[in-house]
């Protein structure tokens, strides 16, 4: 097993900051390519590598192939990332994979349909260090002509939860070089190529990566190809970082979970049903009837053995689209549908903006809150080596696809677009029950996507490569 590089690696592709709660993120274009290469020179010393838990504050920059472009990158390198990359989320042909459609075209988004160079994300152990440190970034950026287009908070809310009023971010997939002691579980552990370029993936292949011809590197910055020794490899270290800001319709939600059931706990039952976990975060399939705090972390289980039928965890909720674990419906034993849903992994770095609708976000207060008008959700962030096979794949074959797991009408009633495609809804919600399953129609859209872009996170010496390749 390759040991990871973690002094070269930027500290998010294995810390999540719990420590540091406060955090924005900037989005940048540059108006001169020496100045903004003047900027990212100066931020690159504090850029936070995975070696160090840092106690105050943490940076992270990232870039769009526009951003690199503008850099003026030669052709050959820039040729070497990925289509997707290279086509950009709000590309035409890429609204039809990712379901942003109608309401959720990019020509509706705030950000991310126009010139976006790069971003940087500032976590801060409260708001005052968070501040501080934005005023000497602001500084800077004023000083060598950058403009910053949006400044996105973010709020991390009460009990681990996210604005509906459910707890997030359970579920994670752990990277095997980081605990080489424990026992190598292939349903739980991943190789690091999964989610960090350089190393090997799943497929026991290098994961692909950006190159640059070494005579592109006089200074000898970057490292071999492993595989190609007539290459560097600018991806060593890094990744790609998804990013998408989804506004939640808090008041909507609610609404609906209340007008179909009979009381309250009726509501949240079937709010339930849609996630595939309790508000608490105890997950269906373990617990089905009532939550269980004491399963409120619980990650262990599968569908395969008990639950196949989703008589539990509907097949069509939210975390068993996003990670269907041990049962597809397309896989003929439970160990090829282990392998095939592994292959689908990403690592979720996201955080909520906007205030809660209730501060203790208890779905009965949430309930009986009024709408307050304000803007809420949750930028959505992932880290994965291959964003087609992973984050796109997801997006596609499994958030919005109608008929998943032999459904029929039904995307993901939490966060897909039903109203996509004018010939066919998917505004469905299917629960299987005994003898007959109960539908629940209608769905409105319960998120709405407000912005977004696919960035390339380099490792610490690729990013001084990109500010000094000349
Ligand atoms: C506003 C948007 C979203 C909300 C409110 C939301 C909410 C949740 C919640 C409450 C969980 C359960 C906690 C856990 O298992 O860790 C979860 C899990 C998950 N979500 Fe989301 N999510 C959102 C967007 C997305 C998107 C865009 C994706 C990817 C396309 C995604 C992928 C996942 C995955 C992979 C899991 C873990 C499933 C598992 O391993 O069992 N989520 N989400």
């Amino acid at each position: 097993m390759n040991k990871l590089e973690k002094e070269d690696i930027q500290g998010l592709l294995i810390r999540g900051y719990g420590n540091l709660p406060s955090a924005k993120y900037l989005l940048y274009t540059g108006t001169q390519r020496e100045q903004t290469l003047e900027f990212i020179r100066q931020l690159t010393p504090k850029i936070t590598p995975a070696s160090e838990k840092p106690a105050n504050e943490a940076f992270h920059l990232a870039f769009t192939y526009e951003g690199l472009a503008f850099l003026e990158l030669p052709a050959a390198v820039l040729d070497s990332f990925c289509r997707e990359f290279k086509e950009g989320m709000a590309e035409l042909h890429r609204q039809f994979v990712l379901g942003d459609t109608g309401e959720n075209a990019p020509q509706h988004w705030d950000w991310g349909n126009e010139s976006l160079h790069f971003i940087l994300l500032v976590y801060g152990k409260d708001e005052n260090q968070l501040n501080e440190t934005l005023a000497d970034i602001r500084q800077l950026s004023d000083a060598t002509g950058i403009t910053e287009l949006h400044a996105l908070p973010t709020g991390l809310l009460q009990g681990q939860k996210e604005h509906f009023g459910f707890r997030d971010d359970i579920s994670r997939p752990i990277i095997r070089e980081l605990l080489p002691d424990l026992p190598q579980e292939p349903d739980t552990t991943f190789p690091a190529g999964e989610f960090i370029m350089g190393y090997d993936n799943l497929y026991n292949e290098l994961a692909p990566s950006p190159t640059v011809p070494p005579q592109m590197d006089p200074k000898n910055k970057l490292p071999e190809h492993r595989d190609n020794n007539n290459l560097k490899d600018l991806g060593k270290n890094g990744s790609y970082l998804v990013f998408r800001q989804m506004k939640q319709n808090v008041p909507t939600f609610w609404e609906y979970m209340k007008a179909n059931s009979s009381d309250p706990s009726a509501a949240i039952g079937l709010a339930s049903k849609m996630v595939g976990r309790w508000p608490d975060g105890s997950p269906l399939t373990l617990c089905p009837f009532q939550p269980d705090p004491s399963l409120s972390d619980a990650n262990d289980f599968g569908y395969w053995e008990d639950d196949k039928a989703g008589l539990k965890c509907p097949i069509g909720s939210h975390i068993r689209r996003t990670n269907p674990r041990d049962h597809l419906v397309t896989e003929k034993s439970r160990k090829d549908s282990q392998e095939m849903a592994a292959k689908h992994r990403m690592l979720r770095k996201g955080r909520p903006y906007g205030p809660p609708l209730s501060p203790e976000l208890d779905p009965e207060m949430i309930m009986q809150s009024p709408d307050d008008g304000q803007e809420r959700g949750l930028h959505f962030i992932c880290l994965v080596t291959d964003i087609r096979r992973q984050f796109e794949f997801v997006q596609n074959n499994w958030v919005n696809f109608h008929k998943f797991g032999g459904l029929e009408n039904d995307a993901d009633p939490v966060i897909g677009n039903h109203y996509q495609n004018e010939r066919r809804k998917t505004d469905s919600f299917s629960i299987p029950e005994y003898p007959v399953r109960k539908v629940h129609p209608n769905l409105p859209n319960f998120t709405h996507i407000k912005g977004g872009a696919y960035f390339f996170f380099p490792g610490i010496r690729a990013l001084q490569y990109l500010t000094d390749y000349e």
